[in-house]
């Protein structure tokens, strides 16, 4: 997909789309980090430029679909999930954890959400790579100790939208109350999906 655009051009789009529509809200370098160590997991959807695309070095998201058509060089970012590793899962059980999930109000109730969701959760599901890994012995030690038993994350509890997104479409369940674990101090649903019955 080398006329795509690179992780990198798309950065800013992501930002724009996060800090829309969450308070909780990342340096660049965050999801830089995310794109380079686990470039696998996190995906977005775009809606195309009216132009093309302008030409990138290879990139670390996907696109998962596009619609409509806006002006400028780049895509426009309407959705994202933004995935990662536990790096130090107290359990020692490998798991995925979805750091942020957004879609544009303007893009709401077409199943780009549960899109993105699935589409990551088939490669925690399938295997997570590292990054640079070679090909052979290596590559498989490693595919399988970083496939995830399941894959977690954290919702306000006002949240029905995601609330439902989660539990009634994505079959997660809450695994406990976090108590005042966001910023303005409202509590979160810890939520698990077990993903060792899909491998
Ligand atoms: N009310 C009730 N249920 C909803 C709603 C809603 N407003 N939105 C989605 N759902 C549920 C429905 O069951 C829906 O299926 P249906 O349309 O067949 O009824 C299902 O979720 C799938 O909906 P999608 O169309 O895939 O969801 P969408 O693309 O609209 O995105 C999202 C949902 C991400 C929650 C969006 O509303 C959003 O960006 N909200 C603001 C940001 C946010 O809250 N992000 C999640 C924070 S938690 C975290 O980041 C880990």
């Amino acid at each position: 997909l080398s006329s795509y655009p690179s992780y990198i051009d798309l950065l800013p789009s992501i930002q724009t789309c996060n800090i829309t529509n969450l308070p909780e809200n990342y340096f660049l370098k965050y999801y830089l980090y995310h794109a380079l160590t686990w470039p696998q997991l996190s995906f977005v959807a775009v809606v195309r430029p009216r132009n093309g695309y302008k030409q990138g070095s290879g990139n670390g998201l996907s696109g998962v679909g596009a619609a409509g058509d806006v002006s400028g060089q780049y895509p426009k970012v309407v959705g994202y999930v933004l995935a990662k590793m536990e790096e130090e899962p107290t359990d020692g059980k490998q798991h995925g954890h979805i750091t942020s999930l957004s879609v544009m109000r303007t893009h709401r109730r077409l199943g780009i959400a549960e899109r993105l969701m699935r589409m990551s959760r088939k490669e925690l599901i399938s295997r997570v790579r590292m990054h640079g890994e070679a090909n052979g012995y290596t590559e498989r030690a490693m595919a399988e100790s970083h496939r995830a038993h399941f894959v977690s994350l954290h919702v306000r509890m006002s949240n029905v939208a995601a609330l439902r997104l989660y539990r009634d479409t994505l079959g997660f369940e809450v695994e406990k109350v976090e108590s005042g674990y966001y910023a303005d101090g409202e509590d979160a649903y810890a939520m698990h999906l077990n993903l060792q019955n899909m491998w």
